[in-house]
């Protein structure tokens, strides 16, 4: 993985689009409300955009058509650090109670989508868990069995000073952490 300043708006604008189509053909609003100040993250671009992909189509997919879609791009302080988070919410068929544990867990399919003969492997979420983890941040998911699910990515937020100059990565290449972002200091 290759780390930079990556802007959640307009990565989430382009996966937004691209899966517009798919969902349209669904029967579903698909919509993007962007942070009005675009969050930064601290990421891998190739990977944030699967992750962002999985968690759409997972939405798409999984709610029936008159549903929607709905993209959000944020960035919150909490625990002591800045976050950049992308919400995925829709109204679609929700996630068990009892379920909601196994979730990220490789090849797990929940019953009702195994009922509907909805085609899936089970990996998506263990992919977007696996490559969140890579970046230091959280997947949260809320979900509500009939109603719908809201998926939420926690990604560290890039440093201010990361966001306009080229000072070189904060990372290894491998993506490892080899300074600590701690809460910033100078700004509040
Ligand atoms: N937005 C959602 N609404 C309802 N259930 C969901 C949603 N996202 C995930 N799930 C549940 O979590 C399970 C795991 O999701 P995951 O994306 O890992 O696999 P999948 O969608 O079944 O298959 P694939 O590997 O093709 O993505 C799903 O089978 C489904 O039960
Ligand atoms: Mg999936």
């Amino acid at each position: 993985m290759h780390f930079s300043p990556v802007g959640l708006n307009a990565l989430a604008a382009e996966v937004v689009d691209a899966q517009r189509p798919l969902a349209l053909a669904q029967g579903l609003v698909l919509e993007f409300r962007p942070a009005e100040a675009e969050p930064v993250a601290w990421g891998d671009p190739d990977g944030l955009r699967m992750v962002l992909i999985n968690l759409v189509r997972n939405s798409i997919q999984y709610t029936p058509a008159g549903g929607r879609v709905e993209v959000a791009t944020g960035e919150v302080e909490r625990e002591g650090r800045r976050w950049a988070t992308v919400t995925v919410a829709d109204t679609g068929i929700g996630i068990p109670k009892d379920e909601l544990p196994y979730i990220f867990d490789r090849f797990f399919r929940g019953e009702r989508p195994r009922q509907m003969q909805i085609p899936g492997t089970g990996l998506g979420l263990s992919i977007v868990k696996e490559i969140v983890d890579r970046h230091g941040g959280r997947v949260t998911v809320e979900s509500e069995a009939g109603k719908g699910t809201r998926f939420t990515v926690w990604l560290p937020a890039a440093e201010e000073g990361t966001r306009t100059t080229d000072d070189g990565p904060l990372t290894t290449d491998d993506g490892r952490w080899t300074t600590d972002h701690g809460p910033r200091t100078t700004d509040h």
